[in-house]
């Protein structure tokens, strides 16, 4: 049977997306290869965000095809995902070895064009369409043997981004948004919970706006907090988390979702983008500064303990050292536990791209070093806040760095690492917390649930 690597560039959406493509194909008879040099078939699960994504995952195809090519191998090489989507044929043009572009709405035909293409029945495949229902395709997933059982699971609940910000591509690349069906995703957690996994991180690129055309507001509560009461009623699963909301989408009821349902982890990762409110205009974000601040206020209110992250983009077009300045006051002033910064970069067709004044590289360059110079000094005080505390934890697996450690995340997601051993994998155990590191906490376990 073939084998097949997948690599995946980009976000937990395209993790998820690959793996439900590996376990598509896994069900089919292939086997999955640790490298691509052996492999029958390598798949390239692409991210067109930024920039540096696009030529990352460009480059490593080349080299991919280089090297078969070289070693006179006869191999199948494909893009998926969104810079397949936005790119379509243009990557066959340019690169002529590759023999399959698949879409973001095409991932379920992955092993039908792959087999067609083995076969010699077909030679090259480009798929890019939009297909009704595609968001309801992802499905299979790839849990570990019984001996090495996964605790964590990611469950695909929409499709696409109706938000446009004028810098993002995603609306392109992932289309309308496309909500899956409370029951539908109620039941993969059940299945899953009942597989021994106790964590579900419900995922797409605007949760917040889950269902919103399909299902009205109930008492109150948006069809987001409906899905998170029904899934939070599964027996068997202990923790729930989401990414990405958006902030437009903490209403009161995604705030008192946090007072009442204990399954609910006390963590967020909201995207801010900025703390101008002349940039979050000019970026269509939909909130003032003002607003976001309320709702971190709200939610250190519920859950005092909350992590908080985010991301933030410096260098957008006409951006000045006040608007800069702005965001700076404002990651002061939340304190987040962890920052993501971006370079701006400009994507092919959204309105950013085409703005005036977009800034010169050293600008962003030294925007994103005293902004990332800010943030890491203000998150490293709160991590070291944490020493001495106690926190549960629940045991992913060795640590990847240190396989004589086991590493397990807090409710507030951070990573705590531990001198323990495979038997604690899967269990949610109390630590205190002895060290802190960079974006890494260490602990000790205080009271081991045995
Ligand atoms: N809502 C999505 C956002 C995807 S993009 C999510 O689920 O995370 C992830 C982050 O990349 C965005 O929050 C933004 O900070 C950054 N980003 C998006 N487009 C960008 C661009 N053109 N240049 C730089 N950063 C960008
Ligand atoms: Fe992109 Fe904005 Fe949607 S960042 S994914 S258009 S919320």
């Amino acid at each position: 049977m073939p084998s097949v690597y997948i690599k995946t560039y980009g976000c937990q959406m395209n993790e998820r997306d690959s793996e439900a493509v590996a376990a598509q194909l896994v069900a089919k008879g292939y086997t999955l290869a640790q490298s691509p040099d052996a492999a029958d078939v390598v798949l390239l699960n692409t991210c067109s965000v930024r920039d540096l994504a696009e030529q990352k995952a460009l480059n490593k195809m080349k080299n991919v095809i280089g090297t078969a090519r070289s070693e006179r191998r006869d191999q199948v090489v494909g893009f998926l995902g969104c810079m397949a989507q936005s790119r379509g044929q243009e990557l066959i043009d340019r690169l002529p070895d590759v023999d399959l572009v698949l879409g973001t709405q095409k991932f379920h035909r992955a092993a039908e064009y792959l087999d067609a293409i083995l076969a010699g029945r077909r030679q090259k495949v480009v798929d890019v369409d939009v297909e009704q229902g595609s968001e309801a395709a992802i499905r299979e997933h790839l849990l570990h043997g019984a001996a090495k059982k996964s605790v964590t699971a990611f469950v695909s609940i929409m499709q696409g981004c109706n938000q446009h910000c004028t810098f993002c591509i995603v609306p392109s690349t992932r289309g309308e948004e496309r909500s899956r069906s409370i029951p539908g995703i109620v039941a993969e957690c059940r299945e899953l919970a009942g597989q021994g996994v106790s964590e579900i991180t419900l995922l797409g690129q605007i949760v917040t706006s889950f269902g919103k055309r399909d299902l009205p507001v109930k008492d109150g509560k948006s069809a987001f907090v409906q899905l998170l009461e029904a899934v939070h009623e599964i027996d068997g699963l202990e923790r729930i988390r989401f990414t990405s909301p958006h902030p437009k989408g903490y209403g009161d009821d995604l705030v008192q979702a946090y007072e009442h349902l204990p399954k609910l982890c006390e963590s967020a990762h909201i995207p801010v983008q900025s703390g101008s409110d002349r940039l979050l205009k000019l970026m269509h974000r939909g909130y003032t500064r003002e607003r976001f601040l309320g709702i971190i206020s709200k939610l250190r209110r519920a859950r005092p303990s909350i992590g908080l992250s985010t991301d933030i983009i410096v260098g957008f077009p006409g951006e000045t050292e006040e608007d800069f300045e702005q965001t700076l006051s404002l990651v002061r002033e939340v304190e987040f536990d962890q920052a993501y910064i971006f370079k701006y970069s400009p994507r092919r067709d959204t309105p950013a791209a085409s703005m005036q004044d977009q800034l010169p590289t050293e600008v962003k360059e030294d925007r994103n070093a005293r902004l990332l110079e800010a943030v890491n000094t203000l998150a490293a005080s709160r991590y070291e806040a944490l020493v001495g505390s106690q926190m549960q934890i629940l045991v992913e697996g060795p640590s990847r760095k240190n396989p004589a450690r086991m590493t397990g995340r807090s409710r507030c997601n951070k990573i705590v690492l531990f001198d323990g051993s495979d038997r604690h994998r899967g269990r949610l155990m109390d630590v205190r917390i002895t060290r802190a590191g960079s974006f890494t906490l260490y602990g000790d376990p205080a009271i081991v649930n045995l």
